[in-house]
């Protein structure tokens, strides 16, 4: 089982995306028995609140349904229950090592750094276009999936 986090400044956003997208495309590769995704925030901006109204009705369009999902903080203990903690963008990242702290078991990167065109998953709370975002986390979710499971690449 390769467990991961997925991780973005509010857990509203970008990282249920993130979450939604890789466990359906797991799912639909017939890995959903060998992977587990869960996602969480670097702030407590948003603990407790549901996914973004709008990133929410995008993952509806595409038939997927965050409806029970809400805001979590990363912990520490995540760094030794993960075995891959994945952020958005490079703030992302150092907020994850300073929560994780020293010696983590997790391996920390960035979700568009698995592609051919390393990067920052740009923030919809911020930029207002959830498109673009929902096409890097689509990208970087394949691109992952095929790192960590080469046999089963889709062509
Ligand atoms: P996310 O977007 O990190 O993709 O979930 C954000 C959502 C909320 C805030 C910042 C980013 N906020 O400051 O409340």
């Amino acid at each position: 089982m390769i467990r991961i986090l997925f991780v973005c400044l509010g857990n509203i956003c970008r990282s249920p995306m993130a979450e939604f997208v890789f466990r359906d495309m797991a799912e639909k590769r017939g890995l959903g028995g060998q992977t587990a995704a869960a996602s969480a925030a670097t702030s407590s901006y948003e603990a407790g609140n549901p996914v973004y109204p709008p990133a929410a009705a995008l993952l509806r369009r595409q038939g997927l349904d965050p409806a029970g999902k809400r805001s979590v903080p990363l912990t520490q203990a995540d760094g030794a229950a993960y075995d891959h903690i994945i952020g958005m963008d490079a703030a992302n990242l150092r907020d994850i090592r300073r929560i994780l702290g020293p010696g983590a078991r997790a391996r920390v990167s960035r979700l568009l750094d698995w592609t051919a065109r390393p990067g920052d998953v740009a923030d919809p709370w911020y930029t207002g276009d959830f498109e673009t975002t929902w096409n890097d986390v689509s990208a970087g979710c394949e691109a992952l999936l095929n790192a960590l499971f080469p046999e089963n690449e889709k062509m």
